[in-house]
């Protein structure tokens, strides 16, 4: 059973006057179990109101998402997801351990076992010294982790998560990174958004690039990468044992290495040398 399948998925916005946005045009997108999937795209491209259709927090103009089989929205569907979402905002006068025991409430975990995936989440998320605090006392930093916490604490199978790395340092984001990759050691499935190509080259196994409402590429990250290789940098040593570092061209390599034995010269490394995953994004944007 795929984690994710989104079918068709339209959203048309109606505001004031009438006017109309198409804020998504058709999505069909599968999400396999124990896959890492990074939806990449510019401010405004769609990704925040796919993730709530999906979770059935909107309503489709047109076509189905469902999670483990289940459709948007069915109370059960929601056991098997945690959820992030754009800009989290909890009851402040909440401590942040009243907060992760109360969702967890909601999961009717069994108590101790939720008094160990609590301490086990704050801990891991870095929130344990501050958990006994009022929430309205939190940075920014802090409520976002705790938002993760809370997506955390019922062990789902499945995680959607709208850019979770959104107001972090680079010590958050890092460990953000390494929670999903944990996720992804439990063969959980991750579905996260983002505008920040690093996010993605670091954790995923496929990326979706979306804008303006379309998915414009779907493919694995390290083919995303082999697309971008633009030539090698090849480390030659010669006869008379200097080193010498040449660029080559993709398309000239079989012919160079074939010169270079000819010319009793040896390699000793040929690294590729690409576009990164920032370089190829802005393309395919700038190409619509
Ligand atoms: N409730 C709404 N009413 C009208 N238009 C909306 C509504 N929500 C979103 N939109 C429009 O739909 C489009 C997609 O918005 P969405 O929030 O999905 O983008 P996003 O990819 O999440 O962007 P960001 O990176 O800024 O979070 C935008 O043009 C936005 O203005
Ligand atoms: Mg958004």
């Amino acid at each position: 059973m795929n984690a994710i399948e989104i079918t068709g998925l339209c959203k048309r916005f109606t505001g004031k006057r009438m006017t109309k946005v198409d804020a998504l045009k058709g999505l069909d997108l599968t999400i396999e179990a124990g896959e890492v999937f990074g939806f990449l795209g510019p401010n405004g491209a769609g990704k925040s109101t796919t993730i709530k259709l999906v979770m059935g927090l909107l309503r489709p103009t047109s076509g189905t998402a469902q999670i483990m089989g289940m459709d948007a929205g069915q109370a059960e569907s929601r056991r098997h997801v945690g959820y992030l979402p754009e800009n989290p905002a909890f009851y402040d006068y909440l401590s942040a351990e009243e907060y992760i025991v109360f969702v967890g409430s909601q999961f009717k975990m069994e108590k101790s076992l939720l008094a160990q995936r609590s301490e086990e989440v704050l801990q891991r998320l870095d929130l344990w010294e501050a958990r006994k605090r009022p929430m309205r006392g939190y940075s920014k930093g802090m409520v976002q982790r705790v938002g993760l916490a809370q997506a955390l604490v019922h062990d789902p199978e499945v995680y959607i998560l709208d850019e979770p790395m959104s107001g972090l340092d680079p010590i958050g984001r890092a460990l953000v990174k390494d929670i999903i990759l944990d996720l992804k050691k439990r063969g959980k499935c991750v579905f996260f958004s983002t505008h920040i190509t690093d996010d993605v080259e670091k954790v995923c196994d496929r990326v979706g690039v979306i804008n303006k409402g379309e998915l414009l590429v779907v493919d694995r990250v390290e083919n995303i990468l082999q697309r971008g290789v633009e030539g090698y940098t090849v480390l030659v040593i010669n006869p008379d044992k200097t080193k010498e570092e040449q660029f080559v061209k993709k398309t000239d390599l079989q012919e160079f290495i074939q010169q270079s034995v000819m010319n009793q010269q040896s390699i000793e490394k040929i690294e590729p040398r690409r576009k990164d995953m920032e370089a190829f994004f802005l393309e395919i944007v700038a190409q619509q």
